[in-house]
């Protein structure tokens, strides 16, 4: 079970204490609260040097230059796809439970941080295999669409070992190796789920606000298409209709695709797995997304802690 404990109201107050200290070390700081037992979570705003530029000219493109209205999505085009998703490895879409609130909290951050400058695509990576990207970034994708009116685009950004169409038990192609190699078309690779029976009805709001891009098979070609433009129009043209892009990556170290795609992306979320994420992997996984907008870490896969879960746990139903 993940626990993503709050640490940032307390980040916070330290945070103002550490104003005089640079982007990297706040950031290090905050990875310390996550590595002691208390704080699991903590989605620090402006913990690196912010290029406040480049994501501005990504927002002043997609007003409207690149791509007119005329070359819009056509969102009735998109295929509507048999989904059997993976419940048990999804708390987002069940109506009560400790998860729930945990993602909840998370996306509470998220929307902080948009507060604070204009967010809208978020890739989320972390140093190595296995530290949970996959599962943090369906499971958020699907707390934003549990609210009201929010249409979630999920994109398999993971060209190598795209593994999100299992967890929604849906087709893998074509994916978004097939739209950046230029074989497919935007509307081509998304896909929207049919109504699925015996969803709780916020796990139904949520599944029919959600659109996904599998990953397609990027094979050796991985690295050069995550650094094509054609990302970046895909992002922006999504963007005019889509209210959060999420897009699960690679691991950082291994390959370069992540690092590729963070260039495209408003900001950048990083996964580090309890007990198993060593310090300097999640410092390192930090240093090379330094030209990002990093939001903050979230610490995944905390061992229970029966007090809290129990009382989240109750009448957790609501968003
Ligand atoms: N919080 C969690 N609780 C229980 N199981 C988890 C949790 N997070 C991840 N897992 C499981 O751990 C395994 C790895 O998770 P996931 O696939 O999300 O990692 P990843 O970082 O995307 O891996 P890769 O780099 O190989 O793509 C999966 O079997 C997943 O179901
Ligand atoms: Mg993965």
């Amino acid at each position: 079970m993940s626990r993503i404990y709050e640490a940032l109201q307390k980040a916070e107050s330290e945070r103002k204490q550490d104003l005089a200290e640079s982007g990297s070390s706040r950031l290090l700081s905050g990875l310390d609260r996550m590595n002691g037992a208390a704080a699991a979570a903590a989605v620090e705003e402006e913990t690196l040097p912010v290029p406040s530029e480049l994501v501005e000219e990504k927002i002043a493109a997609g007003a409207g230059e690149v791509l007119p209205e005329k070359g819009g999505l056509n969102v009735a085009a998109i295929s509507r796809l048999p989904w059997s998703p993976e419940i048990s490895r999804l708390p987002a879409l069940l109506d009560r439970g400790p998860s729930i609130e945990q993602f909840r909290s998370l996306r509470s951050r998220v929307y902080e941080a948009r507060d604070v400058r204009p967010l809208k695509s978020i890739l989320v990576s972390s140093g190595l295999p296995q530290e949970g990207k996959s599962f943090i970034s369906t499971n958020l994708a699907f707390s934003l669409a549990r609210h009201k009116n929010s249409k979630v685009l999920l994109i398999d950004g993971d060209m190598r070992r795209y593994t999100l169409h299992e967890l929604l038990g849906t087709e893998s192609h074509p994916g978004l190796a097939d739209y950046l190699s230029g074989k497919s078309t935007a509307e081509e690779v998304m896909q929207q789920p049919q109504e699925i029976p015996n969803m709780s009805p916020s796990g139904a709001h949520a599944l029919s606000n959600l659109t996904f891009i599998p990953g397609g098979n990027g094979g050796d070609k991985a690295a050069d298409l995550s650094s094509n433009q054609r990302f970046g129009e895909l992002l922006r043209l999504a963007g005019d209709y889509f209210d959060w892009i999420i897009i699960d990556s690679s691991p950082i170290l291994p390959v370069s695709d992540a690092v590729n795609m963070a260039r495209f992306c408003d900001a950048v979320l990083l996964v580090a797995r309890a007990g198993v994420t060593k310090y300097p992997v999640a410092q390192k996984a930090a240093a090379e997304m330094r030209a990002a907008n990093v939001l903050g870490f979230v610490l995944n896969a905390v061992p229970d802690n029966p007090q809290v879960g129990n009382y989240y746990g109750y009448n957790a139903n609501k968003d």
